[in-house]
């Protein structure tokens, strides 16, 4: 059975991976800190897939544990979520984005190269592209200088695995999730926002479910069907996914190089008035919203081709928007 280190295994989309790669039959391995989760999602993957992970309490940054980490672990791949990634944070705090997200990266890639471990899964973003000059956004698409630290530590951090790949004969997969949304079927692990919201989903289930008493739309003057904004929203189970298909494509050696980056979206944009209008359907509520100005950096739309992610990793998304929010709601109701 093959041994997979997940870094931020206990978040969002790393809580998801971890069910996923069980259910894929791996063995895992869990390194998180807890910074932007809580422990419990631990025995909520173990009550889903049966397995409880193998886990470590360790903080990326600090160099000595990884490397300490290391001495008594050998895997066969890693995937590593772990990073902060509030856009608005990282503007008030670019020194603690840069210091985790790029620091804990170039420990887990010294280890790799100084132990001959192989096959690095890298969460990436479609920030990279900014906005795009042409839609739908393709690998191709140009990379725009960053709009916030944030966004710039997934371009550096790309940047650091390509020439890491290159000078050390590594392999990687960069994932460049579009818009994550949902929870699990089981609704045991979901979206878990500490504090205000940034993103849409979470405040629109936390406004329906009476927490937020309004949702502001951030803008309805932009050049789009409806005037609000265009994004590609994923159902995280099928993002989840697309992880394991590329790690499956690095451990089967199909890559065709060392560094390999892929779209990872559902190939349609939809506006926030449009989630508005699906999540009402779903849910059956009516959902108290205002439109007020645009939100600094937000961009106007941006949705993925999907045809290279579809045929070189052999996945595509099944789950609709509509599913995607309902397991949403599901979610935020059992909170
Ligand atoms: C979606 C749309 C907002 C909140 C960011 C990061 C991206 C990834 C996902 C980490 C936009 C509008 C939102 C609200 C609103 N993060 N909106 N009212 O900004 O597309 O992407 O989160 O990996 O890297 O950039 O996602 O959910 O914040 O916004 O009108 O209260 O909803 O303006 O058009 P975004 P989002």
């Amino acid at each position: 059975m093959k041994k997979i280190l997940v870094t931020g295994g206990l978040g969002f989309i790393g809580s998801h991976t971890v069910v996923a790669l069980q259910n894929a039959k791996f063995d895992v391995v869990i390194i998180d800190n807890l910074s932007n989760t809580t422990i419990d999602v631990l025995d909520n993957i173990t009550s889903i897939t049966g397995i409880k992970p193998e886990y470590h309490n360790i903080d990326l940054r600090n160099k000595k544990d990884v490397q300490q980490f290391f001495e008594t672990k050998k895997v066969d791949g890693i995937i590593h979520f772990a990073a902060y990634k509030a856009v608005g944070e990282s503007v008030e705090k670019p020194l603690d984005y840069y210091e985790n997200n790029i620091g804990s990266l170039i420990y887990l890639l010294q280890e790799m190269n100084q132990r001959g471990l192989d096959n690095f899964i890298f969460s990436s973003s479609c920030t990279v592209y900014g906005q795009a000059d042409e839609l739908p956004i393709t690998e191709n698409a140009p990379i725009k200088p960053a709009e916030s630290p944030y966004g710039n530590t997934k371009q550096i951090g790309e940047e650091i695995i390509n020439e890491s790949c290159n000078a050390y004969g590594l392999n990687a997969i960069a994932l460049r999730y579009f818009n994550p949304i949902g929870g699990h079927d089981s609704v045991k692990i979901g979206e878990l926002p500490l504090g205000v919201p940034q993103n849409l989903i979470p405040f629109i289930t936390q406004t329906a479910a009476g927490i937020r008493k309004e949702l502001s739309v951030f803008g309805d003057d932009y050049p789009t069907t409806d005037g609000t904004a265009v994004r590609d929203y994923i159902h995280v189970v099928d993002l989840a996914k697309a992880h394991i298909a590329a790690l499956q494509r690095l451990i089967n050696k199909k890559n065709n190089k060392n560094f390999e980056y892929f779209n990872v979206g559902t190939g349609t944009g939809s506006s926030v008035l449009e989630v508005i209008t699906a999540f009402e359907k779903v849910s059956g509520k009516k959902l108290n919203y205002k439109i007020v100005g645009r939100r600094a950096g937000d961009i106007t739309a941006a949705y993925a081709d999907t045809t290279i992610a579809n045929k070189e990793l052999q996945w595509k998304t099944e789950k609709s928007l509509e599913e995607a929010l309902d397991s949403a709601w599901k979610w935020q109701l059992k909170h």
